[in-house]
């Protein structure tokens, strides 16, 4: 297969490396300020992908789009489902919304039933790639399900660093996975440090968020599909749940990736969306800073529940960029959003992908989104993922 990527660049220093000169992050910069772009050959892209060439094509997952995903070795991709997920449009709740233009990008269909398999789905080809006999990460919940499961379609061993705090549905899947689980005794902040520590002493690749660049890529392809369902017509405004940063800086790649390819004629406005009690990008965003201060961190929403962010850089970028901004909804306002979603839509989410509902309620009270807005809110969990949450509390 023909390499599309042209090379690496710092977000900081803008230093350019080639992709087999850099596993992670830049010396000079560090890993929150050092991290990775991946730059493509548009050139190349261009040959081999095209607007026409999508019209035809069958495969229903967002390997759809390989030229423009940093796959070398197509036969390292797992037959797990990923992507292509579906553009709701519920009825009874545009209408009570009056937003006839509203869409929900559901991604609970996934194989593991969040947004984080767009990343693993890539993390596990780069690992085989690169020869890891073992590849490790550490996650509040979701994403060590997501790689414990291409993981174990691959064969290769995996280590999964996670907070003891963890919702049971999602512990039920690393075991069933069969992925070695260390329980940390503390935030998610604190296994995100242990699995940095131990991911080179034992040789494992590192699929912890933000310092792998390969993992914005993955999570770009949900740009990549709203634009294509929506006949290349960008929305105005695309709403996110925020914790690491990755997911919006991911999709903010994919946008403006199309951009550069002449696939779409503008861009979309950002919103990331956190919980109040985990919202140190919020608070960098009304402040101005390019960085992020690190806060204690509670909410209901435990997946974005992150004290600091490991891809604020980015994110602050993707957001300033694109003309968007940074919310923050309170967890009665994200209980309120968890309830009304399912019982007017059909579609059941976890608490960090209700919060990216809650964001937009907040904005049309504040009036902040008009009636005719194209808007597509990012859905990244299942509800089934965290049923404690839904059965312990109350939308009224
Ligand atoms: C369901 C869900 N939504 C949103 C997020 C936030 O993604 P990120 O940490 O990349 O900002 C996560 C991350 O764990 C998640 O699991
Ligand atoms: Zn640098």
């Amino acid at each position: 297969m023909q390499n599309t990527i042209s090379h690496l660049q710092c977000v900081t220093c803008k230093r350019q490396f080639a992709e087999d000169e850099i596993e992670y992050t830049c010396p000079d910069c560090g890993p929150v300020r050092g991290t990775l772009d991946v730059v493509y050959d548009f050139k190349q892209v261009k040959r081999l992908l095209s607007r026409e060439k999508l019209k035809s094509c069958t495969e229903a997952s967002h390997w759809r789009y390989l030229p423009l995903l940093p796959v070398h070795n197509p036969d390292f991709i797992q037959p797990l489902r990923v992507g292509w997920s579906p553009l709701y449009q519920p009825h009874r709740l545009l209408q009570e919304l009056q937003m006839p233009r509203l869409y929900f990008k559901d991604d609970s269909g996934n194989v593991t039933h969040s947004y984080k398999d767009r990343a693993s789905s890539v993390a596990i080809v780069k690992a085989l790639e690169k020869g890891y006999s073992g590849i490790a990460a550490a996650s509040s919940g979701n994403a060590a399900a997501s790689i414990s499961a291409f993981a174990a379609s691959a064969g290769l061993p995996c280590h999964i660093f996670v907070p003891k705090a963890i919702p049971q549905a999602k512990l039920a899947q690393l075991r069933a996975y069969g992925a070695d689980v260390i329980l940390v005794d503390g935030p998610y902040d604190e296994a995100f440090d242990l699995c940095m520590l131990e991911a080179p002493k034992n040789n494992w690749y590192n699929r912890n968020t933000a310092i792998n660049p390969y993992l914005a890529e993955g999570k770009k392809s949900s740009a990549l599909e709203i634009c294509e369902q929506l006949n290349w017509n960008p929305p105005k405004t695309v709403l996110v749940p925020v914790g690491d940063g990755c997911i919006i800086s991911g999709v903010w790649k994919g946008f403006k990736d199309l951009y550069e390819l002449g696939f779409i004629d503008f861009l979309p406005h950002l919103v990331g969306v956190q919980a109040e009690g985990s919202s140190p990008l919020v608070k960098a965003f009304q402040q101005g800073r390019d960085d992020v201060i690190p806060e204690q961190v509670s909410t209901i929403a435990d997946s974005i529940s992150v004290g600091f962010p490991r891809d604020q850089i980015k994110a602050l970028r993707a957001v300033h960029q694109s003309g968007g901004m940074f919310v923050s909804v309170s967890d009665q306002e994200i209980v309120s959003a968890l309830h009304k979603l399912p019982a007017n839509s059909g579609i059941f989410v976890e608490p960090a992908a209700a919060t990216a509902f809650a964001g937009l309620l907040k904005l049309r009270e504040q009036e902040k989104i008009s009636d005719d807005d194209r808007v597509v809110v990012l859905l990244t969990g299942s509800g089934l993922k965290d049923i404690s949450a839904f059965l312990e509390s109350n939308g009224h």
